[in-house]
Parts: C-alpha cells; sequence; structure tokens
C-alpha cells in the first residue's frame, strides 16, 4: 500500500502534559472513618458486565476511604451540574495534604456535601450517600485493589450491586434512554456535554 506523505506530514508527535481525553465524570462516595460520606470527582473509569474500574490517585482521601470500607456510590453528575463539580475539584478530605497537592493548591474540607452545593440520599445497602441531583448513582462493592508498582495510583475493580436512575431518563423499564441522559464528559481539563445522536449499533436494543 502506497503511504501518503502528505498525509503523515499533518502530524505532529507531542508529549501531551494531560492526557484526559475525553471521559465520563462520576463523583465517588466512600465512607469516612466517623461515617459521614466523602465526595470526589473522577474521571478515570471503564465499565464492562457489571464491573467498573475506577483510577484513583493514592494522594486522595477515596482510596484510604476505600481500602478501610469495601463499599462506594458511583454517583453520574449530567451536564447542568458542572459548576457543582467544579465547586469541589480543589478539595480534599484528606486532613494531611501531601506536600504535592497542597504544592498544587488543594486545601481541606471534609463537608463536601456542603460545598458543592448537593444534597444526600441514603442508600439501599451500601453505608456511603447517594447525590440526590445526579440522574445516575450506582452502589458498587470493592472487589478488589491493585497499585500498579510503577504508578501513583491505585486500580479498583468495583461490582455493581444497585442502579438507580431518575424516572425521566428510564425507557421500557430496564433501559437508559440515551435521549435523555448526558453524561458530563471531562475533556482535556475542560468540562462538555454530548451533542446530537449520530446513529446506534446493531447490538443496540433501544
Ligand atoms: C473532573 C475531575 C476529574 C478527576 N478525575 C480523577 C481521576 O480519575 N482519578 C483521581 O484520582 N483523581 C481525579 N481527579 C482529582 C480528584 O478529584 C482530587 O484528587 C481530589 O482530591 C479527590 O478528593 P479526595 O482527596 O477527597 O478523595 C479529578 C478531578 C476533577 C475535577
Amino acid at each position: 500500500m502506497l503511504i501518503d506523505k502528505k498525509d503523515t506530514n499533518s502530524f505532529v508527535e507531542i508529549k501531551p502534559k494531560i492526557l484526559y481525553y475525553g471521559t465520563p465524570i462520576l463523583l465517588l462516595n466512600t465512607l469516612n472513618e466517623d461515617g459521614t460520606t466523602n465526595i470526589s470527582p473522577i474521571s478515570s473509569s471503564w465499565a464492562l458486565g457489571d464491573c467498573i474500574v475506577l483510577g484513583i490517585g493514592l494522594g486522595g482521601k477515596a482510596i484510604e476511604n476505600l481500602e478501610r470500607h469495601k463499599e462506594c456510590v458511583l454517583n453520574l453528575p449530567s451536564p447542568n451540574l458542572w459548576e457543582n463539580v467544579e465547586k469541589i475539584s480543589s478539595l480534599t478530605g484528606k486532613e494531611n495534604i501531601p506536600p504535592l497537592k497542597k504544592a498544587i493548591g488543594f486545601t481541606y474540607k471534609k463537608e463536601k456535601y456542603e460545598a458543592a452545593e448537593l444534597t444526600p440520599l441514603n442508600s439501599k445497602s451500601v453505608l456511603p450517600t447517594r447525590i440526590k441531583e445526579c440522574p445516575i448513582q450506582i452502589e458498587a462493592v470493592v472487589k478488589n485493589i491493585r497499585i500498579p508498582n510503577y504508578s501513583s495510583f491505585a486500580i479498583v475493580e468495583t461490582q455493581v450491586l444497585h442502579f438507580h436512575a431518575e424516572e425521566s431518563i428510564v425507557q421500557n423499564e430496564n433501559y437508559i434512554d440515551p435521549s435523555k441522559w448526558s453524561p458530563l464528559i471531562y475533556n482535556f481539563r475542560h468540562y462538555f456535554e454530548l451533542g446530537r445522536e449520530l446513529g446506534k449499533t446493531f447490538r443496540s436494543e433501544t
């Protein structure tokens, strides 16, 4: 096959300072020592079957909480909640802030619900609370935590226990209507929503 030299010349190799290529934001709720709930914005996740895998930095409160108490709630905010997410983006629930986090400008705040102006709801079978304003709230249990020896983050494997969805985005009982739901996307550290629908795959059931 002939390679078009002009085409290859239109690419440049870069060393990206930021590698967040557009994934949904989750508000990860974990249990503090005193039974209150901590909220951590994260964007590193993938889902397959009933398993959701999270990438969580070692310097924060979320991983500390998950190592002690293996339950969480994954709350999915819609785009209209981006400013609520941003209100807690420079806060950590960790009282002893690691120097690197401190240098970036993080401050300690335990009352994340108050800071984010969000409302707690009791969960069905886990102790961390759910966030009322998030249209999707997923109760999950931690099955495994792996810390690769090359990294400063943990790979946390969770299994879904209960999936709560706001009635208005549900169709045919057990499906999410993709035309009614948009995740909040973290696109190279900017907040985005989905654009118009382009089509669907042959396996779509809606
Ligand atoms: C939109 C957004 C996405 C983020 N994604 C991640 C992520 O995927 N993993 C992670 O460890 N931190 C992520 N962070 C940073 C954490 O929110 C930050 O470390 C915070 O301290 C976590 O709170 P905690 O220390 O109370 O757990 C993200 C922050 C924002 C605002």
